[in-house]
């Protein structure tokens, strides 16, 4: 005999079999069982949850020849012809395939007025309904306002919002539920039983999840993997037949997370991409990872909870304690765009590894302890440093980290640590290839801890009051070899400006055009290359930041030196004036040790300046 798909063979007869709809099919029951039916149903809901199984059934119980019922008897000539979709006054029609006026009226308009062949009620059961188009939904609403008797309409829809009001106002709704996973398990479990198919646990629980919530989809992936495997069925081999990630891929992936191996992390998208996988199914298996990790971090590993392989419970809950609950939190919610992203991208693979090493670098949270004592050592050094020249280093051996949060298993650091950056050396020439930093951030690409020793070079008392004079830098006087030759004339601010638009329009670089003339000023002052944005537009300057590289790039070669770009985000007022440079009380901010500390110590951004009370600003 052939092989008949498991959804066909498995859709419920009665009420009572529907899965995971119990509010629905109680409702209905009643109904069924006072007599007091509507007119018209419509059921919404994602495909595969049992809305045209529930409406054959509505069907089935109340023109069964056992009588109205709420247990239809499935043998009946009723029952067996509306169970196969092929009866005289059940009609079902695909609004997906009679789009058309003329089928709505031939087959329900013309038709709805006559009395049942031989049951007691006609059925129109009209799927998809919102296809329809909306000459059919006027003929169709004519009929909803003056049903005759003993005619029963069920409208089923995947997306409720496209049918007209006037329609669904007309109906009563109901509303069918994705199906809980452990639902969709134990059905599919009872299924793999009755067929002698030996699955584990394990097995069954990503089948399952591979349905997302439809009954239907489980099902198709069933017969997938039975297709593929036969009678026994292990991970590896649901992972190869629906083309899914293992669970050790994903756990490896929030290894490399943990300990900051962006080079790992890297490497799996690779693999990932390679062998073909759905990158953006990954990522929402990712997302289910990091929220088992939540969940245990939370309240502790509970196997009802976490959505886990009983046999990785142990890796789970290593996993978890190395993340504090809000990072965890913040994986999540840079999954969550990074899924947006991917489906959005024409390049889900570069999406993926950007996304990927960006939770790798995610700086990791520091515990509140760690943040008062970071600025008690600042408050410390400030003091210190307004005494006089006494070094206010606070003791701590260079090359020591600071203390990290109390974790299980406090993972080393991958990167370089930072003391062994060397000290004083000039910051390189080439604009650093490292992804955007904070605005403010001007120095080394690898700066030294914060507090481990004595203060860099750039942290020298700022001169009075600006505007001003531009600082020599150390980068600035880089004579590394790489340094294009020295303007002999040096374009004056305004000219820079205008020469750095020229060459970014010759290189069509239109996004960052659009940045440049968003910017409430731009600005060559000295080193540096200052992009001001308000508040409004401070989306623009982003785009700038992402260009960093480029920029300062086209900027070195207009001016002749190094350039870094800063960008300021400030107050919608804060700089008016075009062509100025940041404002006095931005620039005075950027340069006062006590803001570049809390820069630096938080990895944080200038975004607006206040000019204390009673001062103005000109
Ligand atoms: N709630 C459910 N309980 C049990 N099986 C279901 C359920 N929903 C869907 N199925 C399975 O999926 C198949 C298709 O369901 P169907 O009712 O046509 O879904 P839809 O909501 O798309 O109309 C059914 O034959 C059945 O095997
Ligand atoms: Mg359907
Ligand atoms: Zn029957």
């Amino acid at each position: 005999m052939a092989y008949e798909v498991i959804a066909r063979k498995w859709r419920p007869q009665i009420f009572d079999e529907v899965v995971g709809q119990e509010a629905i099919t109680r409702t209905l029951r009643n109904a069924v069982e006072q007599e007091r039916l509507h007119h018209a149903y419509l059921f919404t809901g994602a495909r595969g949850v049992g809305k045209t199984t529930t409406a054959r059934i509505l069907a089935k119980a109340l023109n069964c020849r056992t009588g109205v019922t709420v247990t239809p008897c499935g043998v009946c000539a009723s029952c067996t012809e509306i169970a196969a979709g092929g009866s005289l006054d059940v009609i079902e029609i695909d609004a997906a395939s009679h789009t058309g006026v003329d089928n709505i009226r031939d087959v329900v308009i013309n038709s709805v007025g006559i009395a049942p062949a031989r049951d007691r009620y006609k059925v129109f059961i009209v799927d998809e309904v919102h296809q329809l188009s909306g000459a059919a939904f006027n003929a169709l609403l004519k009929t909803l306002e003056e049903p005759p008797s003993r005619v029963v309409f069920v409208l089923a829809t995947t997306e409720l919002h496209k049918v007209p009001d006037t329609i669904a106002s007309r109906c009563q709704l109901f509303e069918f539920k994705t199906i809980p996973l452990t639902k969709i398990q134990a059905k599919l479990g009872e299924i793999a039983t009755s067929m002698k198919v030996d699955i584990t646990p394990a097995a069954l629980a990503a089948v399952a999840r591979a349905g997302e919530g439809s009954m239907r989809d489980a099902q198709s992936a069933l017969d997938q993997v039975i297709a593929f495997s036969g009678e026994r069925i292990d991970m590896p081999d649901v992972a190869t037949a629906l083309g899914i990630v293992g669970d050790e891929t994903l756990y490896d992936a929030i290894d490399a997370i943990s300990t900051s191996d962006a080079p790992a992390a890297l490497r799996q998208a690779a693999k990932l991409a390679e062998a073909g996988h759905d990158l953006r199914s990954f990522t929402r298996s990712l997302m289910r990872t990091v929220r088992n990790l939540l969940v245990t971090r939370a309240i502790g590993y509970d196997p009802e909870l976490v959505d886990a392989a009983e046999a990785d419970a142990e890796r789970v809950v290593d996993l978890a304690s190395r993340f504090t609950e809000a990072e965890l939190v913040r994986l999540f919610s840079l999954l969550t765009a990074l899924e947006q992203d991917i489906r959005h991208s024409a390049d889900p693979r570069f999406q993926l590894e950007i996304g990927l090493v960006r939770m790798a670098e995610l700086p990791r949270l520091r515990p509140l302890d760690e943040i008062i004592d970071r600025l008690t050592k600042l408050e410390a050094r400030l003091t210190g440093e307004s005494g006089a020249v006494a070094p206010s280093a606070p003791a701590r051996p260079v090359a020591s980290p600071p203390p990290v949060a109390p974790r299980a298993a406090p993972p080393a650091p991958k990167r370089a640590p930072a003391a062994t950056a060397p000290r004083g050396a000039a910051a390189p020439a080439i604009p650093s290839p490292a992804p955007p930093r904070s605005v403010a951030d001007e120095g080394p690409p690898e700066p030294p801890p914060f507090f481990d020793d004595e203060p860099p070079s750039d942290f020298e008392p700022a001169p009075p009051r600006s505007p001003s004079p531009p600082r020599t830098r150390s980068a600035a006087k880089s004579t590394a070899p790489t340094a294009p030759p020295v303007a002999t004339e040096p374009l004056d601010g305004d000219a820079a400006v205008r020469e750095i638009r020229a060459r970014l329009e010759a290189q069509n670089k239109m996004m960052l055009l659009t940045a440049f003339d968003a910017a409430t000023s731009v600005a060559v002052d000295g080193g540096r290359l200052v992009l001001s944005f308000d508040a409004v537009t401070a989306v623009h300057g982003r785009t700038a930041e992402l260009s960093k590289a480029l920029i300062e790039s086209i900027a070195r070669d207009v001016v002749g030196r190094t350039v870094r770009l800063a960008v300021v985000v400030g107050a919608a007022d804060a700089s008016t004036a075009a062509g100025a440079a940041p404002s006095a009380a931005t620039q005075a901010a950027l340069e006062d040790p006590a803001v570049q500390g809390l820069l630096e110590a938080f990895q944080g951004q200038l975004i607006r300046v206040d000019p204390p009370e009673g001062e103005s600003e000109t």
